[in-house]
């Protein structure tokens, strides 16, 4: 009886500690699941997948956002985990396929518009997290691709295997010997995940970027992306940003608002609201270690774009002076009065705490690159970070084309160099674009 009661009650106890290493067993798993998840999402965040790949924002990764090509529109495609027009059914090695050498298991080639010759650059470390992600921690959304705008033979993709094999260079970041884990960990973000140069490097004939990186020429050296200009940001300090500091240079990516040098509209301003200020302290730095190092690319320029203007006195004379009085010299200087003084300041010297930023001082006006600049008068400037929620209000049903390339040269005079030479009709491209 006794042995028997021991023998039951030993059974007994092993199946319950047999039963229990295999709860933590399983426990053990799905917490390593569930962090490579979260490393995932942190990995997507630095890669900003959402840019392109979501365009209502209810239905985050479900693709449908249009990008020109020469020959028309393509569009970006659902990358949620839906097994019928998700990616629900790639393999890990499918989707490292897909972005090492953007190579799909059912399309076949992607356009580079799809940013694989970056990401080629991650790691697979950090490939297998964003996997996890994908599968395991975004909504499957059922959503069928759009055809491109174009057709046959255009639609055809096997030229773009010679594209690979003429530019792509294929494989993970390597570390630089003689550089410190920050510099290379910034390095990697620039060139891999943030792909900073999709938009900042000059493209050539076949819309490959000039370089990938710093060894290559004209890296970073400034590139027109839909109707903005993503500014030269080499270190050259006349026409990059080798006068902004570090520090500097983390608040832009982590807030989109440096007094006295510039603030992020645009794409940009995107991409620090989805991407860059959900970044570490740590990750930002780096990326501004590496930054403060790429090579100089100079363009002529012989002060940098922050550095112009001061602060204008227009306004104690028109104050006193009746509209009817205006001489048509006077119209922009009128217009910047009645629609951005109340924000701006009348001398344009922005608010004490640098909320509402100055008009001298600032780089969108301080270059002949107009466009910048008319764009944030059409269509306000909105930006919601971690830490700051930004908006200036759209002037397009305000201002006419007269209004605005009126107030543009106005502003260059007053606070920038001089020489935007706006007229009606590029303010009313821009308008209709
Ligand atoms: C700059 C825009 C852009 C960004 C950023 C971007 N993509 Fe794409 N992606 C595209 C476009 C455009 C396509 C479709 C290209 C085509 O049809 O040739 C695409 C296609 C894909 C496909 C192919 C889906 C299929 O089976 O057809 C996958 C997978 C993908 N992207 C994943 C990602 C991931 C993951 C990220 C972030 C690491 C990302 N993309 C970031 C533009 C982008
Ligand atoms: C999706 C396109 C895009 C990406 C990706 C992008 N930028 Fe930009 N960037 C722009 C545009 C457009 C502007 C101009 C913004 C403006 O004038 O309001 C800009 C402006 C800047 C400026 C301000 C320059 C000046 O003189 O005012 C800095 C600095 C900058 N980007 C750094 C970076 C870095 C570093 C990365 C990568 C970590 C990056 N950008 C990625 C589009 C982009
Ligand atoms: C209601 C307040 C308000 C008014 C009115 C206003 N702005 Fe702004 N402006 C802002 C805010 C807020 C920002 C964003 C600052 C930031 O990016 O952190 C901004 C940003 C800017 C920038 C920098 C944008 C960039 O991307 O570099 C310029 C240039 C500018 N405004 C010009 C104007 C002009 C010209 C007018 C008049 C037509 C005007 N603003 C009217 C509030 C205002």
């Amino acid at each position: 009886m006794a042995s028997n009661f021991w023998r039951v009650s030993l059974g007994v106890g092993a199946m319950a500690a047999l039963w229990m290493s295999g709860v933590a067993a399983a426990e053990d798993a799905s917490t390593r699941q569930a962090e490579l998840v979260k490393r995932g999402e942190y990995v997507a965040r630095t890669a900003d997948c959402v840019a392109c790949h979501t365009t209502d924002h209810d239905k985050p990764f479900a693709g449908g956002l249009p990008m020109g090509l020469p020959m028309g529109n393509i569009y970006s495609t659902n990358i949620t985990p839906d097994k019928d027009t998700g990616i629900g059914s790639y393999t890990l090695e499918e989707f490292k396929r897909v972005l090492r050498e953007g190579v799909t298991p059912d399309r076949g080639n992607l356009y580079p518009a799809m940013p694989y010759p970056s990401y080629t650059k991650m790691t697979d470390d950090e490939i297998e997290a964003l996997y996890a992600y994908f599968m395991h921690g975004v909504q499957p959304i059922h959503q069928e691709n759009k055809a491109p705008d174009f057709y046959w033979p255009l639609t055809i993709r096997w030229p773009l295997k010679i594209w690979n094999w003429m530019f792509l260079d294929e494989g993970a970041y390597q570390p630089k010997a003689g550089q410190s884990d920050e510099w290379n960990r910034g390095a990697y973000l620039v060139q891999g995940p943030a792909h900073c140069g999709t938009c900042h490097t000059p493209r050539g004939l076949a819309m490959q970027e000039r370089a990938y990186d710093e060894t290559g020429d004209e890296y970073l050296a400034g590139a027109d992306i839909a109707s903005w200009h993503a500014f030269n940001i080499t270190s050259d300090i006349n026409s990059g940003i080798g006068g902004w500091s570090a520090d500097e240079l983390v608040q832009y990516l982590k807030d989109g608002n440096v007094r006295g040098k510039g603030q992020a509209g645009g794409q940009m301003g995107e991409a620090v609201e989805h991407s860059f200020s959900h970044m570490t302290d740590a990750d930002l730095h780096a990326i501004a270690v590496y930054m403060k190092t790429v090579p100089a690319v100079n363009d002529g320029d012989t002060r940098p774009r922050y550095s112009y203007g001061a602060p204008g006195d227009d306004f104690l004379r028109l104050r006193a002076q009746p509209v009817a009085q205006d001489a048509a010299s006077d119209r922009g200087a009128r217009v910047y009065l009645e629609n951005c003084a109340a924000c701006h300041g009348p001398s344009g010297q922005g608010s004490p705490d640098g909320y509402y930023p100055s008009m001298f001082h600032n780089s969108v006006i301080g270059t002949d690159y107009h466009n910048n600049l008319i764009n944030v008068v059409l269509d306000g400037v909105k930006r919601k970070t971690p830490g700051n929620d930004v908006l200036m209000p759209a002037f397009r049903d305000e201002l006419s084309d007269e209004d605005i390339a009126a107030l543009a040269n106005y502003l260059s005079q007053q606070f920038g160099r001089g020489d935007m030479n706006v007229t009606p009709k590029s303010v009313k491209a821009l308008r209709n674009d």
